[in-house]
């Protein structure tokens, strides 16, 4: 399986399906649309999306029924970059290869770009038939998941903190979207409560490790691959993987987090070769 390949894929459909929706908000107005497309349609890998319908594809040999989700998700996680880059957060110019949304249409309507695609995601997702996938969706997003870690990621800067509260702040800032784009594309493709188990532990997994390998990067990467500043967590003082245990360590604790994630996938077979491909990639990644 050539994941490459795979994110791409994936990555056409969901930005397609995005661009039919963006295209429904006419009344809105257009500087504000023209922020929320700029930071939208820069690129970034659409992770979240590919989680989404391959997890549908899993269980339902078919992607169809996620996208509302995968569209929804992906609309999330640009407007939580919106606001991370913002000064009073953690100050950054560049994302996805480009100036970040505030640098180009200043503070107010970056911030304003990110509610209008916080709160566009619920209308798409709206569009699933399941209503626990809103629920969990919500729930992720918002105070126990996204947000909250967000919080207690500026809450830690300058601190020293232990690995287990690290932990905990990486499963909620970055683990809780990523696990819930891989519970809600199985939702929506009609999982049974094993197969929701399995694919649940793989996406807590891959959410850890994503993280930890985001925090390595930062020290490690490149500009020009990332498409962000290097450095940017040292010079906020953040509480990361490495600045904690060192970049071994951290290295290792990613490694171990993908193995299992991976095992959980042995209730699966063939089906389930893209996503043992996919987690693989997460550690193994340059971008
Ligand atoms: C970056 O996420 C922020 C984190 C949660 C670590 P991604 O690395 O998925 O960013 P894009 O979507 O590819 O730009
Ligand atoms: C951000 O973590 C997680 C979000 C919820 C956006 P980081 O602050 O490390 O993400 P990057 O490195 O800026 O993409
Ligand atoms: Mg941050
Ligand atoms: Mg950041
Ligand atoms: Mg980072």
């Amino acid at each position: 399986m050539n994941i490459e390949s795979f994110l791409i894929a994936k990555g056409k459909r969901v930005e397609q399906a995005l661009e039919e929706r963006v295209r429904e908000w006419t009344d809105a107005p257009e500087p504000l649309l023209a922020a929320m497309r700029y930071s939208l349609f820069a690129g970034g890998k659409r992770l979240r999306p590919a989680l989404a319908l391959g997890a549908c594809e899993i269980v339902s040999g078919n992607d169809e029924a996620a996208l509302p989700a995968a569209c929804a998700l992906e609309m999330i996680h640009t407007y939580s970059l919106i606001h991370d880059d913002l000064p009073a957060m953690d100050n950054d110019d560049l994302r996805r290869g480009k100036p970040t949304l505030h640098k180009v249409c200043g503070e107010a309507m970056a911030i304003l770009a990110g509610d209008g695609l916080l709160t566009m995601a619920f209308d798409v997702l709206a569009g699933v038939n399941n209503i626990r996938v809103i629920r969990e969706v919500a729930r992720a997003a918002g105070v126990s998941g996204m947000v909250g870690g967000q919080a207690l990621d500026m809450m830690s800067e300058g601190k020293k903190i232990s690995l287990g509260q690290l932990q905990r702040l990486h499963e909620c800032k970055t683990g809780a979207l990523i696990r819930v784009a891989v519970r809600s594309g199985a939702m929506s493709g009609g999982a049974d409560a094993k197969q929701l188990d399995a694919l649940t532990l793989y996406g807590e997994k891959l959410g850890l490790a994503f993280q930890i390998t985001d925090d390595i990067l930062d020290i490690t990467g490149s500009e020009d691959d990332l498409g962000k500043t290097i450095g940017s967590d040292a010079a906020n003082d953040k509480s990361t993987y490495p600045s904690l245990v060192g970049l071994d360590r951290a290295r290792e604790l990613a490694d171990e987090a993908v193995k299992i994630g991976r095992r959980a996938l042995d209730a699966f077979g063939s089906e389930a070769d893209a996503f043992r491909a996919l987690a693989l990639f997460v550690v193994e990644r340059r971008r």
